[in-house]
């Protein structure tokens, strides 16, 4: 879509007539007839024509409360209703904020997605241009709406592809592309660079694949100073069977999606740079096939990683902590962050725990987590502080090595997962984990299996924008 800005509407031609809930009076002057059945509710719509046999969409706003997910209302209408606009629509924004209009882009955007990617015979759209009428200038916003939807795009299609395409080479190269596209710099470490360098936990998750592991590396870093602001660190498992620790067969197609942290990392490096905020950020994404083979590595084992410490292998499908734990000691041995966040689709336990609603927030700074829980409210990405109690800790206790990867209890999964990786963080004083396995996939209106939500995009990109120098 191209989205562009007028100064007024022409009420002659088709337009969508954003409504407030209960406030169809503030909008009368617009309207063709005095009742349209129709009370401005979160996410309904009503067609009107107008006086030239022009379409007028009555959209719903609801209530304030509901704005920080006001993408959803724009997005289901023109999901259903974009195959009869014609080659322009407006928008009437002149009551709309500079955050509703950036959400409204994003929604718009987001209906453009094409899932079905893999068909044979793709359906083809038109680009159409949605014109908003506003007196204020709103370019740069349509612009930020513009470049945010279009990366929540990428790194859908990205969660969505299929785990034979999408290996770890495949996230390499989509990253390198990525790059040289938006102008930032990204290293692809490969199998033997791994090797050299020390990355064996990496390693060992990849050992029964033939699609070998990789590690990337990008690097925004617009300012004079060299030191890093923010890096990001994301599990990359582009397949989790579980390992010789095989899961069940149900839903196991879903484990494609054990990429999702990694897509949020190189989607959020994506953004910033084509938003050219004034901050240096690395993002880290640590990328492997939990794959079932005579080479896999088993329950039992002892591995080493990239920061020295030995881990007793106690199951095979907590491989994603293995992978980060590489990252991390990474980070903070070369990147030296002043904000150091990991995203993974960590734990089954995290989902039991919160759902669908939120990921599960860890860290020791208070500070970080209230400034990230206010912008998971504000952009409806929310998230949840859950604990890291020193008690817990004996959990990951092993008797042969420095720890083991699982209690082998079934309780506080999430807080284990997340205390193993506080091991490899070096007491950073900023650290955060967000388990997203509950949140980065899932059902929707728009398509009848689960699929990608794009959940992470918004809010680690507006606590970048809220660290960035203004
Ligand atoms: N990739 C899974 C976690 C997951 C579960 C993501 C559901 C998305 C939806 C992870 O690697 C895993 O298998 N975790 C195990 C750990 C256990 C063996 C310690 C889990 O949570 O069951
Ligand atoms: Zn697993
Ligand atoms: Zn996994």
């Amino acid at each position: 879509m191209i989205y562009k800005h007028t100064k007024t509407l022409d009420t002659s031609k088709d337009f969508i007539l954003p409504c407030k809930k209960n406030d169809v009076d503030g909008i009368k002057h617009l309207l063709t007839i005095e009742n349209p059945d129709f009370d401005g509710s979160f996410s309904t719509y009503q067609l009107l024509y107008g006086k030239n046999g022009n379409r007028i969409y009555l959209l719903g706003l609801g209530e304030e409360k509901e704005a920080s997910k006001l993408e959803e209302t724009f997005r289901k209408l023109a999901f259903e209703t974009q195959k009869y606009w014609n080659k322009t629509i407006q928008v009437y924004a002149e009551d709309l904020s500079e955050e509703h209009i950036k959400k409204s882009v994003i929604g718009l955007e987001m209906a453009q997605y094409q899932i079905g990617e893999f068909k044979s015979k793709k359906e083809k759209e038109d680009k159409k241009t949605v014109s908003f009428s506003s007196p204020k200038s709103i370019n740069k916003v349509l612009e930020e709406g513009l470049y945010t939807g279009e990366t929540i795009n990428k790194i859908k299609a990205l969660v969505d592809a299929p785990p034979n395409i999408k290996t770890p080479e495949y996230l390499g190269d989509w990253a390198k592309k990525s790059a040289s596209e938006a102008n930032y710099k990204c290293t692809v470490l490969k199998h033997a660079e791994l090797k050299k360098q020390g990355f064996e936990a990496v390693l060992s998750v990849g050992k029964g694949s033939v699609n070998k592991p990789v590690v990337i590396i990008t690097e925004y870093t617009p300012k004079k100073t060299k030191k890093v602001d923010i890096a990001l660190v994301g599990k990359g498992i582009t397949f989790d069977s579980g390992g010789l620790s095989i899961k069940p067969s149900t839903n196991l197609h879903y484990m494609k999606s054990d990429m999702g942290g990694a897509a949020v990392v190189l989607g959020v490096v994506e953004l910033v740079a084509k938003l050219k905020l004034d901050i240096n950020i690395v993002g880290i994404v640590c990328s492997a096939e939990n794959a079932v083979d005579a080479e896999s590595y088993r329950p039992g084992d002892v591995i080493n990683s990239y920061s020295g410490k030995t881990i007793e292998i106690i199951d095979t499908d907590a491989e994603g902590r293995l992978v980060l734990a590489d990252g991390l000691s990474y980070a903070v041995k070369h990147i030296k962050p002043e904000y150091l966040i990991d995203l993974a689709t960590l734990t089954g336990s995290v989902v039991r725990t919160l759902g669908y609603e939120a990921a599960g927030m860890f860290t020791h700074n208070q500070d970080m987590a209230s400034t990230m829980s206010n912008i998971g409210y504000k952009v409806h990405e929310r998230v949840w502080q859950l604990p890291m109690f020193e008690e817990y800790k004996s959990d990951l206790h092993s008797d042969i090595a420095d720890l083991r990867n699982f209690s082998g209890k079934p309780l506080t999964g999430a807080t284990n997962a997340a205390q193993f990786l506080e091991s490899f963080t070096e007491d950073h004083k900023n650290w955060m984990h967000l388990d997203i396995a509950g949140v980065s996939f899932g059902s929707s209106p728009y398509a009848k299996m689960k699929s990608a939500s794009g959940y992470g995009i918004q809010l680690i990109t507006e606590f970048v924008k809220e660290k960035a120098s203004k």
